[in-house]
């Protein structure tokens, strides 16, 4: 089929990358001119595990321009993945899905054009989006004869850093819209994957357990609601376990012990139950608060959301607290992060702990240096403020501290030789922010190690 995808963020860019892997015919519309000339010489914009190597798999069936007219005439589909950033009450700024929408409508021709919003929009914005299209189109002179249009909604449920795993073997398939040929149109297109048909790309095997994908197909409003909830839900599910993880400290339980035991309970399930210093990312934070948002519309609470979000960024605190009673005094300490991107596997920055962390550490008078494997560079030029306090060594970020805590779990970090660093720390504190390192070993080796919750 021949597809259009507007917007090469995460979301559009492994929409793009992955349909074309398929076979389908895709063109990238991308409006920023930089981004188009890496992805024309097969470089990828982002830190994305694999996407180079898919993109190069995939080249004969991919495009990338910034003209909208290259992408949208004679488009089956097109998939509308711009940025929607939160906007001071907490519900998304929907200025470039505006734009994006009006500047497709100028450009349709097709007999039946699918318009999907793949960005995560609030409740409703369907049907917005379907106004805003049919506005544009009426305002055009040159308004073909016989082109017809619909919008759907087709979340989005990839994690950056298996972006491509998860969009190739996904646990479900979600469709929504109003009009039942939409629902056929995206059906056809996802025939490859739900019924796994496709040749697995060399760097992906294809899992062993993996049957035929279900696909939910069902009404807009319901698919919109679906990828929030599941956020909302991800996201409750980790703070739930790091609120027993602090109660396991006052009773002197573990709570590594206590999340193994309740995730093989298959109806608690064990995924998404890692004790740390919570979430962070560019999805919870914004979706819980935008779910919270759009709740107020109705004049309705949700006391269970704003609690996940409540312990999460209590989370942040404790981790200072635990650094301040250990140490007494904050002040003039040397304290290194090891970790600045919000998760391993990925540069991406957005709501990351270990910025959090800094700040209120940096406020109350210690001296932070922060290291990473990766999102080094994106950091000093995304925080010039805290740019100064970069380690561009993991040696140089343990020399002369009085602690150090691991904020993201990076593979680098987890293998590495810790032996080698415990005697250029002033005082060997090690605080582990996510439960990954083996307390026993890091004793043994004469490091104080502490945990952030029992
Ligand atoms: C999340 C969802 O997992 C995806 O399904 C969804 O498509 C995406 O948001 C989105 O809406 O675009 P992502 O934010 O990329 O994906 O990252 P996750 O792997 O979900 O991790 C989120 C945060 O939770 C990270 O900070 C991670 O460190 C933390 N986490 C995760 C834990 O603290 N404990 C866990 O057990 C799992």
């Amino acid at each position: 089929m021949k597809v259009c995808v507007v917007g090469t963020g995460y979301v559009g860019l492994t929409t793009g990358v992955s349909l074309a892997f398929l076979g389908h015919d895709v063109t990238c519309v991308e409006i920023d001119q930089n981004k188009v000339e890496m992805l024309r010489a097969g470089r990828c914009p982002i830190y994305e595990p694999g996407m180079e190597d898919l993109l190069s798999e995939a080249s004969a069936n991919l495009r990338f321009t910034t003209s909208f007219a290259e992408g949208v005439p004679g488009a089956d589909v097109v998939f509308v993945a711009v940025q929607t950033p939160s906007s001071a009450d907490g519900s998304p700024d929907l200025r470039y899905l505006r734009s994006a929408a009006e500047t497709v409508a100028q450009h349709l021709d097709h007999p039946f054009t699918v318009v999907v919003n793949k960005s995560t929009v609030p409740i409703g914005s369907g049907n917005w989006v379907d106004a805003i299209l049919r506005d544009s189109f009426a305002q055009r002179e040159d308004r073909p004869e016989g082109c017809e249009f619909a919008v759907a909604s087709n979340p989005e449920f990839l994690r950056e850093g298996n972006a491509i795993h998860d969009t190739l073997y996904p646990d479900r398939i979600v469709i929504g819209s109003d009009n039942p040929r939409s629902l056929e149109v995206l059906n056809q297109l996802y025939r490859p994957i739900i019924n796994q048909t496709f040749t697995a790309p060399g760097f992906l095997p294809r899992p062993d357990d993996i049957g035929a994908v279900p696909l939910v197909s069902t009404d807009l409003a319901s698919a919109e609601l679906i990828k929030y909830a599941a956020n909302a839900f991800l996201a409750l599910k980790i703070s739930y376990v790091n609120e027993i993880g602090q109660l396991a400290g006052k009773v002197g339980a573990d709570i590594t012990e206590v999340a193994r035991g309740i995730g093989l309970d298959q109806r608690i399930g064990s995924r998404f139950l890692q004790p740390g210093i919570g979430w962070g990312g560019s999805c919870f934070g914004k979706d819980t608060k935008a779910l919270i948002a759009t709740a107020g519309e109705y004049n309705y609470e949700m006391p269970i959301v704003r609690a996940a979000r409540d312990v999460n960024s209590r989370q942040r605190q404790i981790a200072v607290e635990r650094l301040q009673d250990e140490l007494r005094i904050l002040k003039g300490r040397r304290i290194g992060l090891l970790g600045i991107a919000f998760k391993p596997n990925t540069d991406d920055l957005r709501d990351s702990p270990a910025i959090d962390i800094a700040k209120l550490l940096v406020a109350r008078g210690a001296r932070v240096k922060l290291h990473d494997p990766i999102a080094g560079e994106r950091f000093k030029r995304e925080q010039p403020e805290l740019a100064p306090h970069l380690s561009e060594t993991i040696d140089g970020l343990f020399d002369d501290c009085d602690a150090v805590v691991l904020v993201t779990e990076w593979a680098q970090y987890l293998e590495m030789d810790w032996s080698k660093f415990v005697g250029l720390m002033r005082t060997p504190i090690l605080l582990d922010g996510r439960h990954a390192l083996d307390a026993d070993r890091m004793t043994r080796l004469g490091y104080r190690y502490l945990a952030i919750s029992g």
